[in-house]
C-alpha cells in the first residue's frame, strides 16, 4: 500500500513522534510506502510533497514542530461561501494521481472535520487527533496537551514567588482557544488561587471576594489562570490585561499579568505525549493495513480504540462542572470565578 500523511492547523509537541510512529510501522512491518504532505491541505492542492524513507524517519521523537509543515488551509470552505467545489475535487484527483491507498491527517477539530468530508467523496482517510487544546471530541486526551500542560504549570511555579515577594496578584493567561483545559490542567497543577474557564464563565466580585479574603488571612498575593477564551462582561479576546484591571479596581492589591503564548506550543514533547502519539500512529498503521477507514484513532479509558470520523465532525469537547479537578478544586477554597 502506499500512505499519504500531512499535519494540518496548529503545530504541537508530538505530530513528528506520530509521522515516525505511523512511518516506522508501514516502513518496517506493513512493507508500505509512505510519503509526506507538505503543508497540510495547502500541499495535496500542490501536489507538495516528499517520499519518507527511513533516514527522513530518524531523530523524530522529541522534535518540536511538524517536518511536514502545516497550514490552515480548509479545502470545503468556499463551498460552504459560494458554492465553488475546485479545490475538493483537486485534492480528489491529486489523491489518485499520486497513487495513494489512504491519507493520514493529523489535526485538531477542523482537520478532523475536512478529513470526514474528504471520506464522503469516497477518499480512504484515517484521522489522528492532535492539539495542545485538548478539545477534540471522541479522545480523552490529545498529544501536545501533557507537554503544554508541564510548560504552562512551571510558569505558575514561578510566578508564586514573585508574587509572594511583592505581595501581587499575578494573572497568567493560557491557551485553549474556547476550552479550559490547560488553564485547569495546569492552574490546578501549578496551585492557581483562582481558576477561570471559558466554559464556566466569571463573576468579577467573586474573584474578588476571594482574593480580599486571601489578604485578610495574610495572603495578600494570588495566583489567577485564565482560559484564552474567557468572555468577560460578553467581550471576546484576550482577557488578561482587562481582568487585571478589574482585579486591581476591586482590591486594590498590585496585579500583573503574563500572557504565556507560543512557548506552550513549541519544543520538545513530554514522554506521555511520545508514547501516546507513537500509539496512535501505529494503531491508525494497523487500521490501514485491514483497510479500516474514515475513522479518527483516539484513546478512551487508557485504550486506544478509534471512533467514526462521522461522530467527531463539528464537535468540541469542552470541559464541563462536573469535571472531577473542578470538584476537587473547589473542596480545597479553589475559586472558579462563578
Ligand atoms: O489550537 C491551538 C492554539 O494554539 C490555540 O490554543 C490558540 O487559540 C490558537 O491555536 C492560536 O492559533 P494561531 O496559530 O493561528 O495563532
Amino acid at each position: 500500500m502506499r500512505i499519504g500523511i500531512l499535519s494540518s492547523g496548529g503545530d504541537c509537541p508530538g505530530i513528528n513522534a506520530t509521522i515516525r510512529g505511523v512511518g516506522k510501522t508501514a516502513l518496517n512491518h506493513f512493507e508500505m510506502e509512505v510519503i509526506g504532505i507538505r503543508y497540510g491541505f495547502q500541499g495535496l492542492l500542490n501536489r507538495d510533497y516528499t517520499p519518507l524513507g527511513d533516514a527522513k524517519l530518524s531523530g523524530l521523537l522529541n522534535l518540536g514542530g511538524t517536518i511536514l509543515g502545516t497550514s490552515r488551509e480548509k479545502p470545503f470552505r468556499q463551498i460552504l461561501e459560494n458554492g465553488d467545489s475546485e479545490k475538493p475535487q483537486t485534492i480528489v484527483n491529486n489523491y489518485k494521481d499520486l497513487k495513494l491507498d489512504c491519507l493520514v491527517c493529523i489535526g485538531g477539530n477542523g482537520t478532523q472535520k475536512t478529513t470526514y468530508q474528504l471520506s464522503k467523496l469516497g477518499l480512504n482517510v484515517i484521522g489522528i487527533p492532535k492539539t495542545i487544546d485538548n478539545d477534540v471530541f471522541g479522545t480523552d486526551f490529545t498529544f501536545g496537551f501533557d507537554s503544554a500542560v508541564h510548560i504552562a504549570t512551571e510558569a505558575i511555579d514561578r510566578l508564586h514567588s514573585t508574587a509572594s515577594s511583592h505581595n501581587r496578584v499575578m494573572v497568567i493567561e493560557l491557551m485553549g482557544h474556547r476550552a479550559g483545559w490547560i488553564a485547569l490542567y495546569a492552574g490546578m497543577a501549578g496551585g492557581a488561587d483562582v481558576i477561570l474557564l471559558p466554559e464556566l464563565g466569571c463573576d468579577i466580585d467573586k474573584v474578588n471576594e476571594t482574593i480580599l479574603k486571601r489578604a485578610q488571612k495574610g495572603k495578600p498575593h494570588s495566583i489567577v489562570a485564565v482560559g484564552e477564551g474567557l468572555k468577560l462582561n460578553g467581550i471576546e479576546g484576550s482577557p488578561a490585561s482587562r481582568l487585571s484591571k478589574l482585579i486591581y479596581e476591586g482590591t486594590e492589591i498590585e496585579t500583573r499579568e503574563t500572557i504565556l503564548g507560543y512557548v506552550q506550543r513549541g519544543g520538545s514533547p513530554s514522554a506521555y505525549d511520545r508514547n501516546l502519539a507513537t500509539r496512535l500512529g501505529g494503531y491508525a498503521t494497523e487500521m490501514i493495513s485491514k483497510h479500516q477507514f474514515g475513522k479518527m484513532v483516539a484513546i478512551v479509558g487508557g485504550q486506544i480504540t478509534s471512533i467514526p470520523l462521522e461522530e467527531v465532525a463539528g464537535k468540541t469537547k469542552l470541559v464541563t462542572p462536573d469535571n472531577d479537578l473542578i470538584l476537587q478544586g473547589k473542596r480545597m477554597g479553589i475559586s472558579f470565578g462563578i
